[in-house]
């Protein structure tokens, strides 16, 4: 396999991080280029990110010694240095989608973990199991923004990456809707504990945004393209409720499901589609995906957060506690590690796949 040179634009901070741990060994991506706010530029990586890493493994010996660029200020010089780039940066919605296009026209691709992209019309969101098609979208993008190379794709919110894989393989019964209580990392905030000390001993029944977050992107991941457009899917209909907990790392969600008269699968046959769902990313075998997408345990008492969000080097889903409802059809939790999974590694896997279909070429 072909060589990509990679860039990480956000690379100090919290996801930026998990990018510069996840090239480290990467089989087919080298790290030559970091980015962030002008208060890193001109520093090492390691003078940068100081105090801040936050990583359970040393900070990597080729990041160490680059030097941090400008994002904004220097984004031509970055552009010249990669084949693409990750971004995960703390701005607003605004300024995001200014930058992320700026590096699209600058012919530089630009794999996000940002929200402010999501709902662009013509930019994929991405979980390569689940709508990998969606990709194709991208030779629309290229048009609109008159670019050769360059173009954003975006993965979706973290919290859905432990309710959505789930929900999935199920729509085929006729899913009727869902109700999601999920319960987040602090990790999620871009924060420690030290950081964050009134976590500690705490939750938190509100994260801005969160809600509508996981409510509305998995229609679009469910969506189809039209029109050069990706068109949202009508259903299921999805609500949530999104608390913070005093968790490190590892999203919770408590899901309830309800199917269309007459669709109701049963418990068995929900097991059998969770055990054989494989997407893609699975058929294409790329370096990142998980062998098993979706792990079902029958302790009573699992998933775990600290003790199974790692599964799979975290880029699997864990599921548990599947049985009927009073009110619902069935309920069940689900479990995925925010800032692989959720965050860092999706990205990574949705890069190897536009890599692997060839969206993105080595230069
Ligand atoms: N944490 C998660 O689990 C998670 C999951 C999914 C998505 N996300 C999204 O990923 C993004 C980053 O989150 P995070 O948790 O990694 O945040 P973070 O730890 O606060 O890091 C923010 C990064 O943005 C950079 N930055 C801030 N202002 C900038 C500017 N004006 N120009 C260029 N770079 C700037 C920072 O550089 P300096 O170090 O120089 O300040 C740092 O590298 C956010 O959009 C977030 O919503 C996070």
């Amino acid at each position: 396999m072909k060589q990509y040179k990679v860039g990480v634009i956000g690379g100090t901070g919290m996801v930026g991080q998990r990018f510069i741990t996840l090239l480290e060994q990467h089989p087919w991506f080298q790290l030559t280029a970091v980015a962030a706010s002008a208060r890193s530029a001109g520093k090492t990586y390691e003078e940068a990110v100081g105090s801040r890493w936050a990583m359970e493994t040393p900070l990597p010996r080729e990041a160490k010694d680059l030097v941090v660029l400008d994002a904004q200020a220097g984004a031509e010089k970055m552009a010249e240095q990669v084949d693409f780039c990750f971004c995960a940066v703390d701005m607003n919605k605004e300024e995001i989608r200014a930058l992320e296009e700026r590096y699209a026209r600058l012919e530089c691709p630009i794999v996000s973990n940002n929200s402010a992209n999501r709902w662009t019309a013509d930019v994929p969101m991405v979980v390569p199991e689940i709508n990998a098609d969606h990709i194709q979208i991208i030779e629309a993008q290229r048009r609109r923004l008159g670019t050769r190379r360059g173009f954003i794709a975006v993965k979706s919110n973290c919290s859905l990456q432990s309710y959505v894989p789930a929900l999935h393989p199920l729509l085929k019964y006729g899913l009727d809707r869902a109700l999601v209580c999920t319960y987040q990392a602090i990790s999620g905030a871009g924060k420690t504990f030290e950081r964050w000390p009134e976590m500690v001993d705490n939750c938190i029944p509100y994260i801005g945004g969160e809600e509508e977050k996981s409510e509305q992107e998995p229609l679009k991941l469910w969506g189809s393209i039209r029109d050069g457009e990706i068109v949202k899917a009508a259903g299921p209909a999805i609500t949530a409720q999104c608390f913070r907990v005093a968790c490190l790392d590892g999203h919770m969600a408590a899901v309830f499901m309800k199917f269309r008269e007459g669709g109701k699968p049963t418990i068995e046959q929900i097991k059998a589609d969770w055990a054989a769902f494989r997407g893609p990313a699975q058929e294409l075998n790329l370096p990142s995906t998980p062998r098993q997408f979706l792990h079902y345990f029958e302790e009573p008492d699992r998933p775990q957060t600290r003790l199974d969000r790692s599964l799979e080097k975290g880029m699997a889903i864990s599921l548990g506690r599947l049985r009927e409802d009073s009110q619902y059809d069935y309920k069940f939790v689900g479990l995925s590690h925010n800032t692989l999974r959720g965050a860092a590694g999706g990205a990574v896997l949705l890069a190897e796949l536009l890599c692997a279909r060839g969206y993105i070429e080595a230069n």
